[in-house]
């Protein structure tokens, strides 16, 4: 279960300054379902702004992309925004391969079960990091590949790695394949501050889970109820920050290390940057790629950046 590369890279970040921690912990079993609760909130319209998008114009993208496509979706979750995607593709073209590519292999399973009841959609399943996974989905002859990123998922990689990020994706692809890019807008913090400190109080869960998990797979005694949750607006670096900030002093024990904490330190666990469009097509153009449309949700703002390969 303790993973001794990720134990050591809990252990450096729990003695930086600031303290951190990986992103990528959020999500273990509980941590996902809990992320799936999030996603139906009244304060989180991202999730439904992307569905709303999808169902809007779908059609539209395949019909820019031009001729049949191959869908790459990268982090499918239960498969339900590849399913309302893939059934406007269905009305261009008669057979669509479909390849999943995620980390979990139960997320995997649940998307192919989604699927593959579908009219016309090959699932395939790639169990892989992103950019592994796209440079191992099998190219299906004569479609152009259009990748899926949706969600806003772009949002926890700090900007100059989300545009490396975009570089290597575009490295997996040839000139005419495509990439639907989903990203959260800039929004005042007013209404952005509540989706991630909502008033149920399941982002706080799926924050402090983190440190439930700690104390399960890696033998720490952080006491849950020393930590409390909260969402910073990062107003320079136009991102949302999850903290877990000491209610009071405290020290904690994992492994073999011991970390002290002050009264109101906080670990921060994860960034979430918002985007403006003109920085999206900007992207585009630095990544080899151009923006050749781009959709907004206007109820929450939201966008769809379509991006061709050059
Ligand atoms: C899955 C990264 C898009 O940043 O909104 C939701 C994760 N964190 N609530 C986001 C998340 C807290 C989510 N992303």
């Amino acid at each position: 279960m303790s993973d001794p590369t990720v134990a050591k890279a809990i252990i450096e970040g729990l003695r930086s300054t600031p303290k951190t921690l990986p992103t990528a912990l959020l999500y273990d079993a509980l941590g996902s379902a809990l992320f799936e609760a999030i996603t139906e909130l009244p304060e989180y319209g991202l999730t439904r702004a992307d569905l709303r998008m999808i169902e809007g114009h779908a059609g539209d993208v395949v019909r820019a992309v031009g001729g049949p496509v191959d869908v790459v979706e990268l982090g499918p979750g239960g498969g339900r925004k590849a399913a309302i995607f893939l059934r406007a593709v269905g009305a261009a073209q008669a057979h669509t391969t479909f390849t999943a590519v995620d980390v979990s292999a139960a997320a995997l399973r649940d998307c192919k079960r989604a699927l593959e009841a579908m009219d016309g959609v090959e699932v395939r399943c790639v169990e892989a990091t992103y950019l592994e996974g796209l440079r191992r989905a099998e190219r299906v002859p004569g479609t152009h590949r259009l990748v899926l990123f949706l969600g806003s998922n772009l949002s926890n990689f700090d900007r100059r790695d989300a545009l490396a990020f975009l570089r290597d994706v575009r490295a997996t692809l040839a000139p005419g394949d495509a990439l639907l890019l989903a990203t959260d807008l800039e929004k005042p913090a007013a209404q952005l501050l509540p989706a991630y400190d909502d008033a149920l109080g399941v982002t706080a869960a799926f924050n402090r889970n983190l440190l439930v998990r700690l104390n399960r797979e890696y033998g720490a005694d952080f006491a849950l109820a020393d930590f409390a949750h909260e969402a910073r607006w990062n107003a320079l670096d136009r991102r949302i920050e999850m903290h877990l900030v000491a209610r009071r002093a405290c020290v904690v024990h994992l492994l073999d290390a011991t970390v002290a904490f002050a009264a109101g330190e906080s670990v921060w666990t994860e960034s979430s940057h918002r985007f403006r469009t003109d920085e999206l097509r900007a992207c585009a153009d630095d990544s080899g790629f151009a923006c050749i449309e781009q959709w907004t949700d206007a109820a929450w703002p939201f966008a769809h950046s379509l991006f061709l390969a050059r």
